[in-house]
């Protein structure tokens, strides 16, 4: 049997916490056959719902799940940890200027940057899903050096499945026949989804979208509204953000990193620049990737047209503003 892979997951008492932890104590994280024992941190305000959570995961009797750490310290949630998915954060609430909301989270992943980098294991795989995503998982990398840079990551699966959705829907096909969508730069409504070289199988082959949707007006005007607002519609409709389906995609963006992506797709995730695609060196940005042997690699040679680079470049710039805000922070 293998040992069981250490799964932290904080900001666990809240609600995409409540959701994810049951995924991946069934094992729909890393794989049916793969025993986990979960880490779980929260704040001493939630110190009591965060044992509740732990009391379920007791009473759903996971057959996968090899034991349950519920914590309010952090060097205890991150000991010995493979993976770390961090969901705890400060929230924006009424009122609150982006710098205030800005600093508290700073400071958050400033000090779990260095709990991970002193207790985690070696090589473990950080994926910040906490908001502002890419700039959280861009401070963690700063004050975590000796954590590589190509073990963070921040979520940006949860918009590259809802452009596939959206895709699905309009086309009237299944969402697993529709692939390579792409989700370019920051996880906020300034992200470019982008369907240039999305394709659909067909009994006739792999088509393009675009050549199926055939609807250039839509598929560059609402389509992309559609999906860079889908967090706002969710929380109209809920009165809550989502967290089934963004804890879904944690699931999808660990699982593909970790067991790789299928031959002839790629995923999008937020990672470290290279520069490649004239995006700047330096920020946490939503590439094109695939993954091998637990590895991502950004999928060159990709055709970028004018209407893209425009707007590669406006997230890229919004990014960069993030994260002068974020230092100014710092000081
Ligand atoms: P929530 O407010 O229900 O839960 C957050 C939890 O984090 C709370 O239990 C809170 O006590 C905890 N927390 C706060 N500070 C902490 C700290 N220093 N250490 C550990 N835990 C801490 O929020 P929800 O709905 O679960 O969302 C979590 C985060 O995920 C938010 O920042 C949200 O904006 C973000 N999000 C990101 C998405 C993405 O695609 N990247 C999608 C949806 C949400």
């Amino acid at each position: 049997a293998k040992d069981p892979v250490r799964v932290l997951v904080t900001g666990a008492a809240g609600q995409i916490g409540y959701a994810l932890v049951p995924m991946i104590a069934r094992g729909v994280m890393l794989g049916a056959d793969q025993p986990v024992i979960l880490h779980m941190l929260d704040i001493p305000p939630a110190a009591e719902a965060l044992n509740g959570v732990k009391m379920e995961l007791v009473d759903a009797a996971f057959p996968l799940l090899k034991g349950v750490v519920a914590t309010t310290d952090a060097v205890e949630a991150c000991t010995g940890v493979n993976v770390a998915v961090m969901v705890g954060g400060f929230p924006r609430k009424e009122g609150m200027e982006r710098k205030d909301v800005m600093s508290k989270n700073v400071s958050i992943y400033k000090s779990q940057a260095s709990a991970l980098e002193k207790h985690a294991a070696p090589n473990c795989k950080v994926l910040v899903v906490a908001n502002p995503a890419n700039t959280n998982a861009l401070i963690l990398k700063e004050y975590a050096p000796s954590i590589p840079e190509k073990n963070i990551s921040c979520l940006t699966r949860l918009d590259h499945n809802r452009a596939l959705g959206q895709i699905s829907e309009r086309l009237n096909v299944q969402v697993s026949d529709v692939k390579n969508v792409i989700i370019w730069g920051n996880h906020s409504s300034s992200q470019y989804p982008d369907v240039n070289h999305a394709t659909v199988a067909t009994p006739a082959g792999d088509k393009p979208v675009r050549e199926l949707v055939a609807d250039d007006a839509w598929l560059n005007g609402e389509f992309i509204s559609t999906v860079q607002q889908r967090g706002a519609a969710i929380i109209k409709a809920r009165k809550l953000s989502s967290a089934l389906s963004a804890a879904s995609s944690a699931c999808d963006h660990i699982r593909d990193w970790v067991l790789g992506t299928p031959e002839g797709t790629w995923v999008s995730m937020g990672v470290y620049s290279d520069g490649s695609y004239n995006v700047p060196a330096g920020l946490i940005y939503s590439f094109p990737v695939t993954c091998k042997n637990g590895e991502w690699s950004i999928v060159q040679g990709l055709s970028i047209d004018e209407f893209s680079r425009k707007k590669l470049d406006a997230t890229a710039e919004e990014l960069s503003e993030e994260k002068a805000l974020a230092y100014s922070c710092l000081t």
